[in-house]
């Protein structure tokens, strides 16, 4: 019979790399929890309008990349490409935003029919973090510092850096745009395809353009920077030097624009090199008009999205698979293999944060031991039929260069206590 697989690019998250997303998201939610923002839980399914309103018509996600469909009774419903329109839509909805200020994350899948690679994929996860009725940069630098505070904690300080720019005011980036326009007009023979729609669709996208000739002719094209107002000047100037002060290395992209229409002022990307052509980690911005947009009262608005599939790809090229197991009990007989499981629970009532494995096997004590070394455990819990007898137990080091000891069996809770207290 044909085998059934998974839809291509709708990966699964085996075991062996689950304790790598744990791991990250239990940094996260401490971290999240510090910083006092709450948790919101969105729905997978939205109406189709919702994204057309918000990350816009003429957006590649908009365009080419949601999973649209109609529902029985003929309504248009897609799968959440994004989180940060499913949160203004629940904010609104739900009157989170009058007369309040609101800090918000969630958590979970996204979907964009995207061409799937490594690190790309169709169904994705997303961390996303949203602030509303903010209106200085300080709210862009909390989240920016929380951010390389993730990162410091992860230890991939050294494997993501931040890309920052200013895309000004809706009305300065209008103005900017039909300058552009005038200027790539007379060269359009010289685009590529995406880049010809996009002149009449998105121009600003063009500057985005991975293409080495158009990113030449980038080069003496009119430059945003110059269409924004003193403010946007003055407060990109602040957040430089607030970066500098908390040491975050950065450098201004003046070509980063973004590929969803909603943002204003700052935007920014925190980038690797470490994962080839999928280079952004990490993304967000100012969108201070989509509240407004999208049926609500006027609301400034912050946040960001962390790639987290991407994230722990960076994570498996730095570390070893995270929270292994502490203990591995190995019985040898049919009555040592019943002790090692009564003695396992014991372990768990009196130390209940260790993560303890048993055996549970056939085989000889040799691949007991593999499994044992494999599990990632520090010491290895020995049962045999003499242990049994003499009531004590062997314990083996996997870690650490020192010999087997024998400990009496009533001493093994204390022995335990005092090892992992270290
Ligand atoms: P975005 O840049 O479209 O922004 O996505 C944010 C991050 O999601 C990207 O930097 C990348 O790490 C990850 N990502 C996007 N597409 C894929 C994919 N196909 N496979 C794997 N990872 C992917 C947003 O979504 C905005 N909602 C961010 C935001 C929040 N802006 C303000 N608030």
């Amino acid at each position: 019979m044909e085998q059934i697989k998974a839809i291509r690019g709708i990966p699964d998250i085996l075991p062996e790399e689950i304790d790598y997303w744990h791991y990250f998201e239990a940094i996260w939610k401490t971290l999240i929890e510090r910083y006092g923002y709450n948790e919101i839980r969105l729905p997978l399914l939205e109406s189709t309008s919702l994204f057309k309103r918000s990350i816009g018509e003429a957006t590649d996600i908009v365009e080419k990349e949601m999973f649209t469909f109609q529902d029985r009774d003929n309504a248009s419903i897609s799968l959440r490409p994004e989180g940060t329109a499913p949160c203004v839509r629940a904010a609104i909805e739900h009157g989170l935003l009058h007369n309040q200020t609101q800090r918000l994350w969630y958590l979970g899948p996204m979907f964009r029919y995207e061409r799937p690679q490594k690190g790309r994929y169709r169904q994705f996860y997303q961390i996303g973090v949203e602030a509303f009725g903010f209106s200085g940069i300080e709210i862009e630098l909390e989240q920016l510092f929380l951010m390389w505070r993730l990162w410091m904690e992860l230890g991939l300080e050294n494997d993501i850096q931040l890309q920052i720019n200013n895309i000004g005011t809706f009305e300065a980036r209008q103005h900017y745009k039909q300058q552009l326009v005038d200027f790539l007009k007379p060269h359009e023979d010289k685009l590529d395809n995406d880049c010809k729609r996009r002149l009449t669709t998105n121009p600003l996208r063009i500057l985005d353009s991975k293409n080495p000739e158009i990113q030449a002719l980038l080069n003496n094209s009119p430059k945003l920077q110059d269409f924004l107002d003193t403010e946007s000047k003055e407060n990109m100037q602040q957040m430089f030097l607030a970066l500098q002060a908390m040491g975050i290395p950065y450098s201004v992209n003046p070509h980063l624009v973004r590929g969803l229409d909603y943002y204003n002022h700052t935007v920014y990307e925190w980038v690797t090199d470490k994962l080839g052509a999928q280079g952004a980690v990490c993304a967000g911005g100012r969108y201070d008009g989509l509240v407004q947009q999208l049926g609500g009262a006027k609301t400034d608005a912050v946040g960001f999205a962390i790639g987290m599939d991407r994230v722990v790809l960076l994570l498996k090229q730095r570390l070893l698979p995270p929270m292994l197991s502490d203990i591995f009990l190995i019985g040898q007989g049919e009555r040592a293999k019943m002790e090692t499981l009564l003695l396992a629970e014991q372990i768990r009532t009196h130390l209940p944060t260790l993560k303890v494995l048993v055996h549970c096997g056939l085989g000889n004590f040799k691949s007991a031991f593999k499994k044992a070394d494999k599990s990632g455990a520090k010491l290895a819990i020995i049962l045999g039929e003499t242990e049994i007898q003499e009531k004590t137990i062997g314990i083996k080091y996997l870690r650490e260069d020192k010999s087997q000891v024998t400990i009496q069996r009533l001493e093994l809770i204390l022995f335990l206590q005092q090892y992992f207290q270290k």
